[in-house]
């Protein structure tokens, strides 16, 4: 069931076009991943369709409520988790949560039980008594996740969780985002800089990059962008030669400097190319294989860089 839809989603500032025409469509029990760059427009969208922004135009159905229209029902779906830290530094950890209850109206015996759950699930349960103001960054961070849950939405938004957390923080924090997505079956939408956050988190990705959409794909899809651009690079002494025996076994290559560069696809095996160089008598000097990471894939749609291989 889809649970956001967006279309043609616009916001315009004076100056910027913070998202332009974007579509979204985001399913019960699915990740979506919004991945891009500084100032893509990922904290425009989200606050979009989690009411406190007033798009330009474009139509917004969340579980399908129409953003504008009924913004008071919607507000009871969503959970979100801004990218600023947004709580009370002169409560404790447990307060903070209790004072969101209340905010939604949350019945006082469930309650208790579910705010004890979300501390356990973010592991703050032993730091629960403790002022805001004394935790430390991931710890905020997380106590702030837990509050976006605290209203059992259907619908989540977390604009970067992992936004300045230590690589062990940042782990955790996804082991706790994977575990209520599992438990319950809610729809979830993250914001990243990272493609490897988007990539172990989400079941669809969409790569935003100066407002607008520029790629929609499954993780795997990005990987298999990656995957197909291994290429193989040849040193050695003759490599006209090797590029006549390549072309012959169907692989046309190039020669850069004295290096020959063949891309690794179409059936391309190194077993049969190499004894054949071999039987030739080419002498190879070195051989290796070059695969750009995920984010190179990432820099290259966006455009902030030209890497071809790393
Ligand atoms: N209130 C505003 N007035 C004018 N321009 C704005 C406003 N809010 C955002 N922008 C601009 O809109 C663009 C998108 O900003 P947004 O905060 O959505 O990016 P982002 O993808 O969340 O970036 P980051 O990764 O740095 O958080 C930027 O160019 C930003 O400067
Ligand atoms: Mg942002």
């Amino acid at each position: 069931m889809t649970l956001v839809s967006a279309r043609n989603l616009t916001k315009t500032y004076e100056k910027v076009q913070a998202v332009r025409e974007i579509d979204l469509d985001i399913e019960t029990g699915e990740i979506f991943g919004l991945l891009g760059p500084n100032g893509a427009g990922k904290t425009t969208t989200v606050r979009i369709l989690s009411t406190t922004l007033q798009p330009t135009s474009g139509t917004v159905i969340i579980d399908g409520y129409r953003l504008g229209k009924d913004n008071s029902k919607i507000k009871h779906l969503i959970g979100v988790c801004s990218q600023e830290i947004t709580l009370y530094n002169d409560l404790t950890g447990e307060e903070n949560l209790k004072y969101h209850a209340s905010l939604y109206k949350i019945p006082r015996h469930l309650q208790k039980v579910r705010i004890k759950d979300l501390l356990e699930l973010v592991e703050l349960f032993d730091d629960r008594g403790r002022l805001v103001k004394t935790y430390s960054g991931g710890m905020k961070r997380r106590l702030q996740i837990a509050r976006a849950l605290v209203s059992n939405p259907k619908i989540l938004f977390l604009d970067e969780p992992t936004l300045g957390l230590s690589p062990e923080s940042r782990r955790r924090v996804w082991k706790y985002i994977k575990n209520f997505a599992q438990d319950q079956n809610i729809a979830l939408l993250l914001t990243t800089h990272y493609l490897e956050e988007a990539d172990h988190l989400a079941n669809k990705v969409a790569i935003i990059d100066q407002g607008k959409i520029i790629a929609n794909a499954t993780p795997k899809d990005l990987k298999d962008k990656v995957t197909l651009e291994r290429r193989l690079q040849i040193t050695c002494n003759q490599p006209q030669k090797v590029i006549e025996i390549l072309k012959r076994e169907g692989f046309p290559a190039d020669v850069i400097n004295r290096t020959i560069v063949l891309p690794m696809n179409n059936g391309f095996s190194i077993k049969k190319v190499l004894p054949a160089l071999w039987d030739q008598g080419v002498e190879i000097e070195e051989i290796l294989m070059t695969r750009p990471s995920l984010e190179d894939v990432f820099l290259k749609l966006t455009n902030n860089s030209t890497p071809e291989v790393i």
